[in-house]
């Protein structure tokens, strides 16, 4: 396998999410439970184990607990006969670091790492839960440099898993290059966390890659483009 590079380097970016008829992400009573099908779970654990690192942020991790790692062992061994570790680096973003011990992620046999502020990263001083830690204040948040030391560890497909700050947030610096949406047949109303909680953003042009039903729901994927290379990593 080769690869061609361009700068600025970041991974290939693919955000993999599930939403509600009216473009929510979980119910406003349960905020951690999933809200689609044990098919769209299958259908998410797949990605992950295509992606060599997760991405997701503070408060998806505090509501769920745990981070999404791979179960199937036919998934783990596909990565291990490719060279790859059993499960991918997952990666916090919380711009507080706050973020209890306490919480079975921590527990969980997984690689960890953190995006964080130097606030956030003075919480973790002397800690060894993190195996890697990004400072994003330069002094602004810089997307554009926390997603370049991500490339910089070996991490050439980051799979976004939500929730929509975090999302949405990558969405603005054009830093999503794909899009699997799983459209799911609910309504959730307007205090249900929303997949685009900001009030005004631009978009992207989305070219639709394929539309599939599967039961209720349908399994949307979407190709991004923000009319100009962003230096994305390309594997040939
Ligand atoms: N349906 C789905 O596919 C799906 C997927 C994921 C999550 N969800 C649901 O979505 C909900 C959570 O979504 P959410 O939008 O409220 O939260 P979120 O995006 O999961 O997390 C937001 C937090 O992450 C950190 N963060 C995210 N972007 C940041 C940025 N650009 N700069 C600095 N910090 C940033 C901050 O952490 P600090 O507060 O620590 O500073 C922020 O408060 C939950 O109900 C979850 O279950 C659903």
């Amino acid at each position: 396998m080769s690869r061609e590079t361009t700068s600025p380097q970041r991974p290939q970016t693919t955000a993999i999410l599930a939403v509600s008829l009216d473009g929510k992400l979980a119910s406003a009573s349960a905020q951690g439970d999933r809200i689609a099908s044990a098919y769209d779970f299958q259908h998410l654990e797949e990605h992950v184990a295509q992606a060599d690192a997760v991405l997701f942020g503070a408060t998806t991790l505090r509501l769920g607990g745990t981070a999404m790692r791979l179960q199937s062992p036919s998934l783990i061994q596909q990565r291990l006969r490719a060279g790859k570790p059993p499960q991918p680096l997952q990666i916090v973003c919380s711009a507080s670091g706050d973020l209890d011990l306490a919480l079975p992620f921590f527990q969980q046999p997984i690689p960890r790492a953190l995006v964080t502020t130097e606030t956030g990263q003075a919480r973790w001083q002397g800690s060894s839960a993190f195996d890697y830690c990004w400072c994003a204040d330069r002094p602004h948040w810089d997307w554009s440099w926390v997603l370049g030391q991500i490339a910089t560890v070996g991490i050439q497909r980051l799979a976004v898993l939500g929730g929509g700050h975090l999302f949405a947030s990558l969405l603005q610096v054009q830093a999503i290059d794909e899009l699997w949406l799983t459209v799911c047949p609910l309504m959730l109303g307007s205090s249900a966390p929303s997949l685009m909680p900001l009030k005004e953003c631009t978009s992207p042009t989305m070219t639709l890659v394929s539309a599939v039903p599967v039961g209720d729901e349908v399994y949307l994927h979407y190709r991004l483009g923000y009319g100009e290379d962003k230096g994305t990593m390309i594997e040939t």
